[in-house]
């Protein structure tokens, strides 16, 4: 499908645009890799029939993400960014603003309406665009995703090193006794006392149930983590502590990662860089310290105020 977006959509002020250009060269989303661990181009996702006019009606300058001729849902249109390996890209918005359908559809949980993926490790082509199966390896061997949600990552009666134990083995381990030992790596790296590996996490706090997660993405070590919102309803030390976390992974490994949050806090501390998030709509892109200190887009600007 032909989602009509891209080149000239939408209004944007000269000063904004300035800035689009700026990152658009300072990180390569030119047609020429320079290394980037994830690059998304033009990812387009509409819930709903959709109509010729979905993406025009809606967005940012509309203020809503519902098409008004066909009721369709544009959850998120013409969604661009990279990801360097190592790197942390923060991306941020009101609720409903389609954060969770970019990693859902990087994830495979949803296919996109259009738009392209590239992995680096992966040198197939577009990801979107691969077989059933070869997204299967996708999402086991590089990817790893922490969802909002902890019911939608772990099984909750499975114990925790056997949900640690389901992504090992779709990647092929099947040793029991290296899965194990592995499975208790991961639950060590994490801070989850070895003692709970046959607990399950059902009977786990919400932090801990977190940290689980985290263990599971990490198990193959991806080259590509989604965080979806991570730290949302927890209280303010155990989101320290994951925060702490995330920033350790950041130091032992390359991975980059995509943090989803509506939280500038958690932005400022770990995001290099940002993508800002309305309507389904990038509506600001740059750098994070650059964003908070001075966000040109009113959106922004409006979300910076009310935090800080
Ligand atoms: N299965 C679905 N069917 C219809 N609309 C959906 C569905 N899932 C999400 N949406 C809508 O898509 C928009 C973006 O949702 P989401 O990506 O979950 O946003 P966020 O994570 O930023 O809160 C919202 O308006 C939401 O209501
Ligand atoms: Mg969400
Ligand atoms: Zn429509």
């Amino acid at each position: 499908m032909n989602c009509g977006v891209g080149e000239g959509e939408g209004k944007r002020t000269g000063r904004k645009k300035g800035r689009e250009m700026e990152m658009k060269m300072t990180i390569g989303m030119g047609e020429h890799d320079t290394g980037q661990a994830l690059k998304v181009s033009g990812l387009t996702r509409i819930y709903g029939s959709s109509c010729p006019d979905c993406i025009r009606m809606t967005g940012p300058d509309h203020g809503t993400n519902i098409c008004r001729v066909c009721g369709s849902v544009v959850a998120c249109a013409d969604i661009s960014f990279d990801v360097m390996p190592g790197e942390i890209l923060g991306i941020v918005g009101e609720s409903g603003s389609g954060k969770s359908t970019i990693v859902r559809c990087l994830y495979f949980d949803m296919e996109p309406t259009c738009g392209e993926a590239y992995l680096r490790c992966y040198g197939k082509g577009n990801i979107f665009q691969v077989s059933s199966q070869e997204k299967q390896i996708i999402r086991n061997l590089y990817t790893g995703m922490v969802y909002q949600n902890p019911q939608l990552g772990l099984k909750f009666d499975i114990t925790s090193g056997g949900n640690i134990a389901e992504k090992l083995l779709a990647a092929n381990w099947r040793n029991v006794g290296r899965i194990r030992e592995r499975a208790g790596e991961l639950l060590e790296r994490t801070e989850i006392p070895l003692a709970r590996m046959d607990d399950y996490p059902r009977n786990f706090s919400g932090g801990m149930q977190q940290r689980v997660q985290i263990a599971k993405a990490l198990a193959n070590d991806p080259d590509v983590l989604l965080l979806d919102e991570l730290t949302t309803g927890l209280d303010v030390s155990v989101q320290a502590r994951i925060l702490d976390l995330i920033k350790d992974i950041r130091r032992n490994t390359e991975a980059a990662m995509v943090l989803i949050t509506h939280d500038l806090g958690v932005i400022r501390l770990l995001a290099e860089r940002t993508i800002v998030l309305k309507n389904g709509r990038i509506v600001e892109a740059g750098l994070t310290d650059q964003i908070l200190e001075d966000p040109q887009h009113e959106y922004t600007q409006l979300l910076v105020n009310s935090v800080l």
